[in-house]
């Protein structure tokens, strides 16, 4: 499969690796409007390079394409892929805000779109793993998912004024997560932090705790957090009636180190996440040829991103308002 990637930046790198990679694909062409950032990317492995998203799509060369452009260009694009009859996977989230999203929706319909979005934890081989024990009766009826999700460090203010805020940008994947184990949600609460004062003039949170539940009463809680000294802090927890299961951070060796000063020390977590989920684009690229060979529909959705989305919205009106919010 020849694909193009839209965009060169930090996950554009992620998934030209992937691409490079895997048996079936061949990294064909990538667009961005940066000469140097999408030379660069497109050099380093053969590829062609063009500054223009819609010359990558309507390359006749190009099979599939994998949409690594800042949030506010992805619904134009997929639209445009949608219309050059090319499957595509597009990075989270879908668009920036809902309306975005059901207009292309209506723009969609009738063009048979293959889309999938790019919501890379749900083939973490761990958090895969804890899926696969929660559907096959293990856990039994899950009560309480609980999710741990912290950068190693604040992005600059900068990123965070064109960012969308920490529930667009960041807690859109636990989001997700919750919804991969509780199905839709039903109500929002959330708490917003602003406890770092390099910060305190974005106007968004950099801290927070949200509490969703879906209609048969199971809740998710997730914990939020834009640093983290110890590092890259990613961890879930599954609660059910007959099991509880538990994913840890992960760590480049299993070794630790005893003496008299400590014992029991070991490395850091994986810094961040290149590293730490580089098995999860693998296999999520890999779901994405899959599928669109097989000729399934890829998942997740659209949809998916749509309900992710808004959760997020949610987040956002219960973080600055106090409120329970319904879905
Ligand atoms: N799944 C994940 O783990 C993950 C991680 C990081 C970012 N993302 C998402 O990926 C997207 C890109 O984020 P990033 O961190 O790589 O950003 P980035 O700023 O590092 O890179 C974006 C690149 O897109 C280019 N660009 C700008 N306008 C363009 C256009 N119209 N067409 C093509 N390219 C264009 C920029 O020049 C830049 O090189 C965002 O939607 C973000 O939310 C997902």
């Amino acid at each position: 499969m020849k694909i193009g990637i839209i965009g060169a930046g930090r996950i554009a790198r992620v998934h030209a690796r992937s691409v490079a990679a895997h048996p079936l694909a061949t990294l064909t062409v990538i667009s961005d409007p940066i000469e140097e950032a999408g030379r660069t990317l497109a050099d380093s492995y053969g590829a062609r390079w063009t500054a223009s998203a819609d010359d990558l799509i309507n390359d006749t060369e190009v099979e599939a394409i994998i949409i690594c452009s800042p949030t506010p260009f992805h619904a134009e694009q997929i639209l445009a892929a949608a219309r050059a009859g090319k499957p595509v996977l597009c990075e989270k989230p879908v668009a920036m805000d809902i309306a975005t999203v059901e207009q292309l929706e209506r723009d969609l319909e009738g063009l048979h779109a293959r889309v999938m979005m790019g919501f890379n934890r749900r083939f973490d081989p761990s958090f895969a793993k804890l899926h696969a024990l929660a559907t096959d009766g293990t856990v039994g009826k899950v009560e309480q998912v609980t999710i741990i999700s912290r950068d190693p460090a604040a992005p600059p203010a900068e990123y965070i004024a064109t960012s969308g805020g920490i529930f667009k940008d960041m807690t859109i994947h636990d989001f997700d997560v919750a919804r991969f184990f509780l199905g839709d949600i039903t109500s929002v609460v959330a708490i917003g932090q602003n406890l770092d004062p390099a910060l305190k003039d974005t106007g968004d949170f950099d801290g927070a705790i949200i509490t969703l539940t879906n209609a048969e009463g199971a809740t998710a809680t997730i914990t939020n957090s834009r640093h983290c000294a110890a590092g890259y802090d990613q961890r879930l927890e599954v609660f059910g009636d007959r099991a509880t299961l538990n994913a840890d951070n992960i760590r480049p060796t299993t070794v630790t180190v005893s003496g008299s000063e400590y014992t029991d020390a070991r490395e850091p977590y994986l810094d961040f996440f290149l590293t730490r989920y580089e098995a999860a684009y693998t296999a999520e690229l890999n779901e994405f040829i899959s599928a669109i060979t097989e000729g399934r529909n890829p998942s997740p959705s659209i949809d998916d991103g749509k309900k992710a989305l808004e959760i997020a919205e949610a987040a956002d009106r219960s973080a600055r308002t106090g409120i329970i919010v319904r879905l």
